[in-house]
């Protein structure tokens, strides 16, 4: 089966003057047919152009996509109603109650009066608005507002869904309700592309997950497998009063080890397995004034400090 989302070469460099940004510098990227894929990264990553420019929001500089096999510039109308768009900045018409904003939608995409009202009370039950219908944008609390502009974006039954950002600013509980959402939508068939630079979001919700850093993409596979590739069962952070260099090499030295980071006052140590781990690191950063010594699981958030030396939360 041909893929449902296929980039190849995407660049887009926006100029600005003498100030040029090369926002999305040669991406590479197949989503298949029903896969919910996440492009996790920082702010400024390159995220929104890549969405931007999948939706027909925003030109190429080279490279191209595919959506549902049409190509999104050559055929801008067509690649648009095979996809449902829910941008970072939210767009509900504030004017129009909530059933309206679901109605005048399906009436765009050329479904008739009586279509179109079946289909937005439908959509109200599906994502838990039904006692909403009448109420407007702005009485809604976040997660409601976005869950109503997912209803919207797949009024027309799009094959494939983009998602740029869907739970930035929610509380934890109205994101777990999008999360459930979004899943019910993949088991009714449909694709997903979602960004997040939340780790949680593309580790918990995502079948794959693409790793973005200043306009890379730079690995791509499950969550389980980028953690096993971090070359790590665990993570310990190492507090110490003098961080020397030293005791860098001492912690390279103990058994199991495969990495050490400086950090803010100590180190980063990445490890195989913890047996026996911690109290070998103490032992060995007794000389240095040992404050504290945190061990973690790898999450993704360890993956991208391993590919960039930087953390993806600021
Ligand atoms: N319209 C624009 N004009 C100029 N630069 C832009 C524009 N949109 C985004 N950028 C720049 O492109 C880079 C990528 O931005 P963006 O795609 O919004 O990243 P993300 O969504 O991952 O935060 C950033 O450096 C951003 O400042
Ligand atoms: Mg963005």
């Amino acid at each position: 089966m041909p893929p449902a989302i296929a980039i190849a070469g995407l660049t887009k460099r926006y100029d600005a003057g003498a100030n040029s940004v090369l926002a999305v510098n040669e991406i590479d990227l197949e989503v298949a047919e029903g896969e919910l894929f996440g492009l996790l990264g920082p702010n400024g990553a390159g995220k929104s152009t890549t969405i931007g420019i999948c939706t027909t929001r925003v030109m190429p500089t080279a490279g191209r996509v595919r959506v549902a096999e049409i190509d999104v510039v050559a055929d801008p109308p067509r690649a648009r109603a095979e996809m449902g768009v829910v941008t970072q900045f939210r767009a509900l018409d504030r004017s129009l109650t909530c059933w309206e904003n679901l109605y005048y939608h399906a009436r765009y995409f050329g479904m008739g009066a009586a279509a179109a009202r079946a289909r937005a009370g439908e959509l109200l039950e599906q994502f838990r608005l039904a006692d909403r219908a009448r109420t407007l944008p702005d009485r809604l609390s976040g997660g409601m507002a976005q869950r109503l502009q997912i209803a919207r974006a797949v009024c027309h039954r799009p094959r494939v869904l983009f998602l740029d950002e869907p739970t930035a600013g929610l509380d934890p509980q109205s994101r777990i309700a999008v999360w459930d959402l979004v899943r019910e939508l993949r088991a009714g068939g449909m694709t997903v592309l979602l960004t997040t630079h939340y780790i949680e979001e593309a580790e918990r919700l995502c079948d794959r997950v693409a790793i973005i850093d200043h306009g890379r993409i730079l690995i791509c596979d499950t969550p389980a497998q980028l953690k096993r590739q971090a070359g790590a069962g665990v993570v310990m952070h190492l507090r110490v009063a003098r961080a020397a260099p030293e005791l860098a090499e001492r912690l390279r030295a103990l058994a199991g080890v495969s990495g050490v980071e400086p950090i803010e006052q100590g180190f980063r140590v990445f490890a195989a397995d913890r047996d026996g781990l911690a109290p070998a690191a103490a032992a060995a950063a007794q000389d240095f004034g040992l404050e504290d010594i945190a061990l973690a699981e790898p999450s993704l958030e360890t993956v991208f400090i391993r590919l960039t030396g930087r953390e993806l939360r600021e």
